[in-house]
């Protein structure tokens, strides 16, 4: 069979809408809470439409609102076809995709491929003999090996007293491992993302897109020795195969549904296979960015990377700073709001698709949770805290206390107190995706670093006859950085050069982006 055509060189004309889009995550515990119960739900969502159509996003990620124990906050699934009652119903869920469809924004699930809940249905009969029909879907072994589990959960493997043998879990014993060697269990997870791409989902984000395919010798890995786990490097031929299964289920649809794969190794090379020969993910996450302070050299380093590998490979590059797994970017950069501002006309000027964690277009930093309060297992509770969307507390969230607490100055970062201030975090982002829906420049064109001082992150994007400069200054001084040809202030960080000819000079901290100064105003 002739190899699949290879993903279209990122200098042709561009029509695949996932490309042009920028994507906003939605953690739902934390988004809204329409029913009162102090969890954000599907309804909740439903309401809060209009500030992501109002930010100019294009496109919802939602974390998972599947049947689920919450062992990890939704990641454990007891059943994907239905809705777990804290997030609403089926019909709601259904009513969302026809809200968001309406007003022009795509949608995509989350899907987790590597485990179930413990508590689901198939892993309930797997457990419950050796001779089960379903023992096969899971991964059950008479010794275990060295491997460890995420999340703080020690080994990977938890014995069975009934069965008297070891089940794998790449995170919580509650979260054991599908075997995805066993074919009734690729088609049992096609039919679950079939569920949903029948009901009108745009695509999926894939969690842990590495994991599903292990090392079927089980050999113990040095790096597991030494306390890392599995899931932090685990890179086995068979994930591929596993996911041009899943494309295939998801290129038999119409419109394009897309899948964006969470590839959690933090190496931009092994990241770039999972595109495989355009027949695995349409785009994978790349971590180092998010791991990344608030330093030139770092960031200089993972974007260079991302273009040499990437653009050779003619694979498109996604850019992420936060989500529901990490300290928030305002926190890692010490909290400094002006850092934030400049990370984000970062984030939304690279070239490839921005993802926005919810809550970072409002500057906010992680919740400071106190122990008798902690959810999570995994420590992450910080930067899963409600959104604040009023000034007053408490912050549109009427009824039950919220699971977690709010993050630091939530009355001030709220929604409505930004929406009222034209200098504030959330209409520098609503600027940012302005501008960069109107250029195709920021969306779609090419991308070449400029030379300057090495505090400064200076780069041109062009599109055709469309330009755009953006420099960044990470040093707490101003710095001259000389760019050829004249050039206007677009946007900048902090009020009061908008609109200017640029000088030459970028001020401490500060991010410009530039248009040719003969353009439009
Ligand atoms: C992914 C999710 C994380 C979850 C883990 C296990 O990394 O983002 O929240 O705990 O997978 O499903």
């Amino acid at each position: 069979m002739p190899p699949p055509e290879p993903e279209p060189a990122p200098t042709a004309p561009l029509t695949r809408w996932w490309r042009g889009a920028v994507v906003y995550q939605i953690y739902p515990r934390s988004y809204a809470d329409a029913n009162g119960d102090g969890i954000g739900d599907l309804r909740g969502i439903c309401e809060r439409l209009d500030h992501i159509q109002a930010l100019g996003a294009d496109a919802i990620w939602v974390s998972p609102v599947f049947r689920s124990p919450m062992a990890d906050a939704g990641y454990d699934i007891s059943d994907h076809c239905d809705i777990d009652p804290l997030f609403g119903t089926l019909a709601d869920a259904d009513h969302l995709i026809h809200e968001a469809h309406a007003r022009g924004l795509r949608l995509l699930f989350d899907f987790v491929p590597n485990h179930t809940s413990d508590q689901h249905p198939w892993f309930v009969e797997s457990r419950a003999s050796r001779d089960n029909p379903r023992r096969d879907w899971y991964i059950w072994r008479d010794e275990p090996n060295n491997w460890r589990a995420a999340l703080g959960a020690g080994s990977a493997w938890t014995w069975d007293e009934l069965t008297g043998q070891y089940y794998l879990h790449l995170f919580l014993s509650q979260q054991p491992d599908l075997n995805w060697r066993h074919p009734p269990v690729v088609e049992a997870m096609h039919g679950v993302l079939r569920f949903w791409l029948d009901r009108g989902v745009d695509g999926f984000r894939i969690d842990v897109a590495h994991c599903t395919g292990k090392d079927a010798c089980f050999a113990d890995h040095p790096r597991c020795l030494a306390g890392e786990p599995l899931s932090s490097f685990n890179d086995h031929e068979h994930s591929h195969e596993v996911l041009r299964g899943i494309r295939r289920v998801v290129d038999a649809y119409a419109d394009e549904r897309v899948l964006v794969g969470e590839v959690n190794i933090r190496s931009t090379e092994s990241v770039v296979r999972y595109y495989g020969i355009g027949d695995e993910l349409h785009m994978s996450f790349n971590f180092p960015p998010l791991d990344a302070p608030w330093d030139p050299v770092v960031f200089r380093t993972c974007i260079r990377e991302v273009e040499r590998l990437m653009r050779a490979e003619h694979v498109w590059p996604t850019w992420v700073l936060s989500n529901h797994d990490n300290v928030r970017h305002r926190s890692r950069y010490g909290g400094s709001m002006r850092r934030a501002r400049a990370a984000a006309l970062l984030l939304l000027t690279l070239r490839g698709t921005p993802f926005i964690y919810q809550g970072e277009e409002l500057g906010l930093e992680d919740a400071a949770v106190h122990p008798e309060r902690r959810v999570d297992p995994g420590g992450r509770d910080g930067c899963r805290a409600p959104l604040p969307w009023r000034r007053a507390a408490p912050h549109g969230w009427a009824g039950a206390e919220p699971w977690l607490p709010f993050p630091p100055d939530a009355g001030a970062l709220s929604v409505q107190a930004q929406e009222a201030e034209p200098d504030s975090m959330l209409q520098w982002y609503r600027a940012l995706l302005r501008e960069r829906r109107a250029c195709a420049a920021l969306r779609l064109g090419d991308w070449e670093e400029l030379p300057g001082p090495p505090e400064v992150l200076a780069y041109r994007r062009r599109h055709g006859e469309d330009e755009r400069v953006v420099c960044i200054n990470f040093a707490a001084h101003a710095l001259l950085v000389e760019l050829p040809g004249a050039w206007r202030v677009r946007l900048a960080t902090q009020p009061g050069r908008e609109g200017r000819d640029y000088d030459g000079t970028v001020h401490e901290e500060q991010g410009l982006l530039l248009a040719p100064a003969g353009g439009a105003p």
